[in-house]
């Protein structure tokens, strides 16, 4: 006998950025680089930064929290109608636990489910593709999902580090997805998630990992510790070229799954990575510009974070509208890449 599926539609969305904005030309003084190099490469003009680089109050999880309640108070609920929380990030308050319980404090939850996603880049994607099933099955009726980051605390801001400290920034955004009756709308129509994990040294942090002894290390030689493995590490090129691929296959996977085609897409929301990637992508797809949702200019790469503030945005700027048909797309460390197709 065939179960009665529940359709999962975004009720809520929120986002949140720290106030401190942070120009390429205030970076200029810091390493050499400049803001022609970053805008041509990148698109970015700016990026917010939490204030202190050491700060016990706006943490990740606190970044989350602002995002979270706006995205609940957006679905017209309270924290108590929320009964599983997945927050994804790739870098956490605390080496464990995982911000999803932090946030299940902050935000004042019962004692509900709280999942943490380290997919990085593709962390919201496959956050809120467990969402999706959860609800699909009818074990949940309002899950929370968000992606936050506090990047600025751990960049390499030396000339060592440029190729991979221009690009990133703070930031959060959070969806309510719930589960639906309602006929006008059929919610998510498809997911897919991928993972290639002989590139996991391509795009990573080895700080504070097990395979590097970091413990024993960090207490009796702290010096030594390499700033290769303390810092961020990115084989742009490489990583570059394996974006521009992965991501028109997984939005076409995503739109046969579900047997639609490109030209019924009203909005693309890929991962704000690099404009070239976009538009790289875009074209690739043969989108015209409003299909696609840009808005890393204003925020950098926001990993996690980038897909739901993109998707509050859009939402915000009337560009995303109830019935239209959206894709949200990433691609990142791992290697993950994956897609969201759905009816909003
Ligand atoms: O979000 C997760 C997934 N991440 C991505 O998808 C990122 C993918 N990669 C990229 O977006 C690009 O590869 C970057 C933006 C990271 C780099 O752009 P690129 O066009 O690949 O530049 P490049 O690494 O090939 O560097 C070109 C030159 C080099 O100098 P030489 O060797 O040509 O003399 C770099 O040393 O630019 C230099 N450079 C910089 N110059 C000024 C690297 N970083 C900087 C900088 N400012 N910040």
């Amino acid at each position: 006998k065939k179960r009665n599926m529940k359709k999962s539609v975004i009720k809520g969305f929120g986002y949140y950025v720290p106030e401190k904005v942070v120009t390429n030309d205030d970076l200029a003084k810091l390493m050499s680089t400049n803001d022609e190099w970053i805008t041509e490469r990148t698109g970015i003009k700016q990026r917010h930064y939490r204030k202190n680089i050491n700060d016990a109050e706006e943490t990740t999880a606190y970044l989350g929290l602002q995002a979270s309640k706006k995205a609940i108070e957006s679905a017209g609920l309270t924290a108590k109608d929320i009964d599983y929380i997945v927050f994804a990030t790739l870098s956490p308050d605390y080496y464990f636990p995982g911000c999803g319980v932090l946030l299940q404090e902050m935000l004042g939850c019962d004692t509900i489910g709280a999942l943490d996603v380290r997919n990085q880049c593709s962390g919201f994607v496959y956050a809120m593709s467990v969402a999706d099933a959860f609800i699909k099955v009818g074990q949940y009726k309002n899950i929370l999902v968000v992606g936050a980051e506090i990047h600025s605390f751990g960049l390499d801001f030396t000339d060592r580090g440029r190729g991979v400290s221009v690009i990133f920034g703070d930031g959060a955004g959070a969806i309510v997805l719930s589960a639906s009756e309602d006929d006008s709308v059929q919610g998510i129509l498809a997911t897919n998630m991928h993972s290639e994990g002989k590139y996991a040294d391509e795009l990573c942090t080895k700080f504070p990992g097990t395979k590097y002894g970091w413990s024993v290390r960090l207490k009796n030689e702290p010096d030594a510790i390499p700033d290769e493995e303390i810092y961020p590490h990115m084989n742009g090129n490489f990583v570059f070229k394996h974006a521009v691929t992965r991501f028109p296959e997984t939005i076409h996977e995503a739109l046969e799954k579900a047997g639609k085609k490109v030209e019924d897409l009203d909005l693309l929301i890929p991962h704000q990575a690099n404009k070239r990637i976009a538009q790289y992508v875009q074209q690739q797809l043969g989108l015209p510009d409003e299909k696609v949702m840009v808005n890393i200019e204003k925020y950098g790469n926001t990993t996690a974070a980038s897909i739901p503030i993109a998707l509050s945005e859009a939402i915000e700027e009337g560009r995303m509208k109830r019935g239209d048909l959206v894709c949200l797309s990433a691609f990142g460390s791992g290697f993950t890449w994956g897609s969201v197709l759905f009816e909003y």
